[in-house]
């Protein structure tokens, strides 16, 4: 079967997590990714957080999977011109260097529209242009700037960064949906384009909704849904929420049987308004059905709190398993706090190719996320990450090196 992205052709000069997450999405899509590493060292997460010695990190195999891979010193004339040579022959440069880094390699917008205006290049930068534009940024930087770390954790905690990684590998899908988009826009006016991601945008972009809260604060000094109201005090910005949902249906994370000795025995309950009468007979008040008190959702933000104590009495009574069955059978929205333990052994999950085994050459089997994208026509198939360099010689003779050549840039440890 044929891909989206068959014929697509990737520069893919990222590293770290943010630019791999959307080079691997676009290869599960079916182009052609090309990832660039220097010579001699490789994408830095090769070697960081390793498992076993001498082996490609899991950091670095569960970004780069579906990828060809070519050592290049850019820096140096031959490596240049090999860089040249990619640039003219691929559709979409992918870079998420420091501010600056690839103007320095020479690789200018104008050089690059010179010798292929229908290319398209894509960067993940830290900050948009203003006053961090040339600043170095990791993900918490990007989790603290976009909005998310002070809106994050509880009431009378400091602020808190998620594990969730928004900034990198949100930002990377941020920029795959940007290049998907220049390449459609390409077919019509025949040009390439810029495309850039700021983890601070992407993250400001994924805390969308802390940004309407902190309108209504200031128009109404008030947000009812959350766990300030009625007893605290709002200050001038959109407090921390704890595990509040803070949208218009109120939740909270519930304990549930074992939850002494296991620290995921919880659940997610929301007392959406439309099951209301569901839930008091699930936890047996059935009088708050029409008990003025609790009859209404606008009456009930005033006693959030006595609502959870008493569902989580009943909550605790149940495992999360057992509770998610039985909420299930009346629609009650929940979730169960799955451990990344059990995530890893769903078997739906394996079913879908969300989690998805692996092997590898060096390391043996492994565990993935596959693509959680599905498409209908463009199925996805996981293959293991490249070696360093594993593909140069293969690369370089498609682009019409000789082995004279490629053994030459060997000695000179361009490649
Ligand atoms: N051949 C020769 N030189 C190469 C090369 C190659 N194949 N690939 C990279 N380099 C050089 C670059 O040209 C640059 O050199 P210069 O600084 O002399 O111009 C150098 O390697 C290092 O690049 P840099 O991006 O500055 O790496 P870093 O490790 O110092 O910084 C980040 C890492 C992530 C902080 C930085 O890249 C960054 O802020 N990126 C943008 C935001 C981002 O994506 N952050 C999230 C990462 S998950």
């Amino acid at each position: 079967m044929s891909k989206a992205l068959d014929g697509v052709k990737i520069l893919d000069f990222t590293h770290v997590q943010s630019g791999p997450t959307c080079t691997q999405l676009l290869a599960w899509f079916g182009a052609d990714v090309i990832k660039v590493e220097r010579a001699g060292e490789g994408d830095a997460t090769r070697g960081q957080l390793r498992d076993i010695p001498g082996v490609d990190s899991l950091y670095f195999t569960m970004l780069n999977h579906n990828k060809r891979s070519i050592t290049l010193d850019t820096k140096k004339p031959r490596g240049r011109e090999v860089l040249d040579t990619l640039i003219k022959e691929c559709d979409v440069l992918v870079e998420n260097f420091a501010p600056g880094a690839l103007d320095r390699m020479g690789i200018t917008w104008e050089h690059i529209q010179k010798i292929n205006p229908r290319m398209i290049l894509a960067s993940v930068k830290g900050f948009g242009p203003g006053p961090y534009e040339d600043c170095k940024v990791y993900e918490n930087v990007a989790q603290c700037a976009g909005g998310s770390a002070s809106t994050t954790g509880f009431d009378d905690g400091p602020p808190m960064v998620t594990g969730a990684q928004i900034g990198d590998s949100g930002t990377g899908l941020h920029l795959a949906t940007g290049i998907i988009a220049a390449l459609y826009q390409r077919t019509m006016t025949g040009r390439g384009q810029k495309v850039l991601a700021p983890m601070q945008d992407a993250v400001l972009n994924l805390c969308r909704v802390k940004l309407r809260d902190q309108q209504r604060l200031e128009r109404t000094h008030t947000l009812h849904e959350y766990p300030q109201y009625p007893d605290g005090k709002f200050g001038d910005s959109v407090p921390r929420a704890g595990n509040s949902s803070g949208g218009g249906q109120p939740g909270s994370i519930l304990k549930c049987k074992g939850w002494e000795t296991d620290p995921n025995a919880y659940i997610y309950f929301i007392t959406q308004a439309a099951v209301w009468p569901a839930v008091c007979k699930v936890i047996g008040e059935e009088d708050w059905i029409e008990d003025e008190a609790y009859k209404t959702p606008q009456a009930r933000l005033l006693h959030l709190k006595p609502i959870f104590d008493r569902i989580e009495k009943w909550t605790m009574t149940k495992t999360k398993y057992e509770a998610m069955d039985i909420l299930n059978k009346y629609d009650i929205p929940c979730g169960p706090i799955l451990s990344m333990k059990e995530i890893a052994e769903e078997p739906a999950l394996r079913a879908t190719g969300t989690i998805v085994e692996v092997d590898h050459p060096t390391r043996g089997k492994y565990l993935t996320v596959g693509n959680p994208i599905k498409l209908s026509d463009s199925p996805t198939d996981v293959t293991r990450s490249p070696l360093l360099g594993e593909h140069t010689e293969e690369v370089l003779t498609q682009l019409g090196y000789s082995a004279d050549d490629i053994a030459q840039m060997r000695q000179e440890r361009v490649i």
